[in-house]
């Protein structure tokens, strides 16, 4: 694969990219600039992956480098260019390649909502552009006043989009770092984080707790990591546990009320995942548009008698 790659000459890369641009260039406006541009295969680019964060530009590569001819290509569109190695064992932050330098953090756009990112905080930049359409399919369907409870929530984006249609969120995660972040998420966008609820913590623990005080949600958002542990060290596996996390969750659901289940593990089909969620009327979603290899992702929205 890196053979092939060594073989195509600049002026074919910067084709292939102009390409992979011009294909998506009615995602990328003034209220979006966090969008896949080059998607592996399904741009002609096998293991690597270009995506815009706001005025920056991000190759992945599955490769342990980046091709000296792609390098020069990305460079010949003058963008800040970073580079980081797709590897699940060894996350490391991104380092720069080209153009300007984007020191510190700072602010992308999503459907006119703004994130904060950054190249240096770590393997992830902020925001998981994947769940693009399921945020505004959330914030499309909640209406104000509306309980969210968005859980394994990272930077809490999920959270914002529901804010943003007049929601009242939850948010929740391990990490104190990012809920700081999701904080300053709601900071960005204007919406005092003061309204809102934050809670640290493991999920499971947290919808035990919830269950037992009776306390219900309009929607709740699951996208939790392929591997999890809980509080008390015990082993959650999305191909065997997630009905076990999907009943949890839905006894803190409303009537009528909604879960959007989600997973990126590889190694199971929709079907077999959907057989995995029950006691709710099931509709699967597609992945973005500018996500053009094999979709990954499998997102179900369960709605609750
Ligand atoms: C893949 S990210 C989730 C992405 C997020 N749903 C989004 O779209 O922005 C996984 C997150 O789950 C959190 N996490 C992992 N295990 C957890 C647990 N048992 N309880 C709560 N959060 C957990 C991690 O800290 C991390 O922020």
């Amino acid at each position: 694969m890196l053979e092939r790659q060594r073989a195509m000459s600049i002026p074919r890369l910067q084709e292939i990219i102009s390409r992979s641009l011009k294909k998506r260039q009615s995602l990328q406006n003034s209220e979006t600039d966090l969008i896949r541009l080059i998607d592996g295969s399904g741009d002609e680019l096998p293991g690597n992956i270009l995506e815009s964060y706001g005025e920056g530009w991000l190759i992945s590569t599955t490769g342990p480098g980046l091709n000296p001819e792609l390098r020069d290509a990305l460079a010949s569109f003058g963008k800040p260019l970073y580079w980081k190695r797709l590897d699940q064992h060894q996350k490391e932050s991104p380092v720069h390649v080209s153009g300007p330098e984007i020191p510190g953090f700072f602010t992308g756009m999503e459907n006119g909502l703004k994130c904060r990112l950054s190249f240096q905080s770590g393997y992830s930049q902020g925001i998981f552009l994947d769940q693009r359409d399921n945020r505004a399919a959330l914030r499309a369907m909640v209406k104000p006043g509306d309980t969210v409870l968005n859980t394994f929530a990272y930077t809490g984006f999920f959270s914002v989009a529901a804010a943003a249609a007049g929601a009242v969120t939850s948010t929740l995660d391990l990490s104190q770092v990012y809920l700081d972040w999701a904080r300053e998420n709601f900071r960005l966008n204007d919406m005092p984080p003061e309204d809102h609820f934050f809670c640290k913590g493991d999920t499971f623990h947290w919808l035990r707790r919830f269950a037992k005080q009776s306390r219900k949600f309009n929607v709740i958002i699951l996208d939790p990591p392929t591997f999890s542990r809980d509080d008390k060290g015990k082993v959650f596996r999305v191909e065997k546990d997630y009905g076990r996390l999907f009943e949890l969750a839905a006894a803190c659901i409303v009537p009528g009320g909604k879960i959007l289940a989600c997973t990126n593990y590889r190694g199971m089909s929709t079907q077999d995942f959907m057989a995995q969620l029950s006691g709710a009327r099931l509709e699967a979603a597609e992945m973005p548009d500018d996500f053009t290899d094999s979709p990954y992702l499998k997102s179900v929205w369960a709605t609750f008698p």
